[in-house]
């Protein structure tokens, strides 16, 4: 007789014990582990090793032959830039976001643009039927012969589909909604997501289709189920924004096959999703001008500059220890600029709570920062407000110093393409005279400089 294995996994990390725990070791929920038949053997099985272009015998790096450059384009430049360049044949990319952010209205609009290209494309929807897709499809003009639609949940019928129509990319709305007869856990369980998961990761590098998998995300904001399935693809993409709002970020959290560091920003209309192909100007349109504590800094995201406004609010701290409160920037790097600020210019921060904020939701992790950080705060404390027209970047250490950062030249770009009239620049940065008739540039080598400029 075959002994059926049973072992325990938490429903919320992946981590698999084989007895019953009251509280995972692994991300610290209680009672989160629930029983479940182990993987398979069929699965593993299934005509296919773990990896399945696995070589059997060790190759010289130099005479490997690669299709990495084979990439398949979407013609939606903002998710081809997060892509890192079009999608890679084989590969598996799984997006994440809030309900209703615009997951299933970018695909759709992604695979109808392939379908426009003479590409066989598959849609399947597990969550709506051919009718509401086909009233989405409607909606945003999608309408290729090409671009197939298929409402199923069952992941064999889906596999025998995909055999017969052989579609040249395939997107899973959602993967939570599929289900493996091989496996025995409930559908929606972690064992189905992962088996679910790991059938397809098989079918996208046995036939070098590209797989999108669309997944839901808890009220944490990551994606539902284990990290296993993170582990597993290639490329893990988060749509985000405010439902409040019109602007939706695409960005990657690991990318096998491009930068991490690249956004695509998108605008959702009446007609779906519209590309902002310049982002600066819709991070700077609200912006209420020769306001305290407002700062204006270009910042490198990838391969583009994006103008963002770094706003400050010092405030007197009513309890003992001061809070030091960010959005979008590192708490930790806020709270060593007020450090320097008050060592090294002689600010006294230490009785001000400051609130840190980068408008428009966007996350910036870079030195060049720094400055604008330091003078947003001040500009706050003194409550002076900088001139609008002015953009302000560099690294400040620990010294108080201004250090050099890279990529200045594009930044200064950006901002004369906006119309700003001065920048306050890093006293390193070479090789001025192109700007000096469109823009002032006034070169700075410490934050004490600075201030005394600014205020
Ligand atoms: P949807 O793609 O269904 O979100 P998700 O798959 O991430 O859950 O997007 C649904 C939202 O987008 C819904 O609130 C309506 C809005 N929307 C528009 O504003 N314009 C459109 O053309 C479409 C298709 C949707
Ligand atoms: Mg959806």
């Amino acid at each position: 007789m075959v002994k059926i294995k049973t072992i325990f996994s938490c429903q919320s990390c992946g981590y698999q014990s084989p007895k019953w725990l009251g509280r995972c070791p692994a991300c610290n929920e209680w009672n989160s582990l629930a029983e479940e038949t182990s993987l398979p053997p069929s699965l593993l099985r299934d005509g296919v090793s773990i990896s399945p272009d696995r070589s059997s015998s060790p190759i010289p790096i130099d005479r490997i032959k690669t299709d990495q450059g084979e990439r398949i384009e979407t013609e939606i430049k903002e998710l081809d830039r997060v892509l890192g360049g079009g999608i890679v044949r084989g590969s598996l990319i799984l997006i994440g976001g809030d309900p209703g952010i615009g997951k299933s209205t970018l695909l759709l609009q992604a695979l109808n643009k392939l379908g426009e290209k003479k590409l066989k494309v598959l849609y399947v929807s597990g969550e709506e039927s051919i009718n509401q897709t086909k009233i989405r499809g409607d909606r945003l003009d999608a309408s290729s012969s090409n671009l197939y639609i298929l409402a199923e949940n069952s992941l064999e019928k889906i596999l025998e589909e995909i055999k017969i129509l052989k579609p040249q990319c395939l997107v899973i709305d959602s993967i939570q909604t599929v289900y493996t007869t091989s496996m025995e856990s409930a559908p929606g369980s972690v064992g189905q997501l992962r088996g679910s998961s790991i059938k397809l990761m098989y079918l996208a590098k046995k036939t070098g289709i590209p797989i999108f998998l669309i997944g839901h995300v808890t009220k944490e904001g990551v994606i539902a189920g284990p990290k296993v399935i993170e582990h597993l693809v290639d490329t893990v993409l988060y749509f985000e924004g405010d439902r409040g709002h019109p602007y939706r970020i695409l960005r990657a959290t690991k990318n096998r096959y491009g930068s991490t560091n690249e956004i695509g920003v998108f605008e959702m209309g009446d007609c779906g999703l519209l590309e902002v192909s310049n982002p600066s100007e819709i991070f700077l349109a609200e912006r209420s001008i020769g306001v305290a504590g407002s700062v204006v800094v270009p910042s490198i995201k990838g391969t583009r500059p994006i103008l963002v406004e770094v706003q400050a609010l010092v405030s007197p701290a009513v309890f003992g220890t001061p809070r030091r409160t960010t959005l979008g920037v590192d708490h930790n790097r806020v709270s060593l600029l007020a450090a320097v600020l008050e060592k090294k210019a002689g600010f006294s921060l230490l009785n001000q709570d400051i609130f840190l904020n980068i408008a428009g939701g966007v996350k910036i992790d870079e030195p060049a920062l720094d400055l604008g950080i330091a003078t947003s705060i001040v500009s706050s404390l003194l409550n002076k407000s900088i001139d609008p027209k002015t953009i302000i970047f560099g690294e400040v250490g620990l010294a108080g110093e201004v250090r050099g950062i890279s990529h200045w030249e594009m930044r200064v770009n950006e901002a004369v393409k906006l119309g700003f009239k001065k920048c306050l620049i890093p006293h390193h940065s070479k090789n001025l005279s192109n700007f000096h008739s469109l823009i002032d540039i006034k070169r700075i080598d410490s934050l004490r400089d600075v201030v005394e400029y600014l205020f």
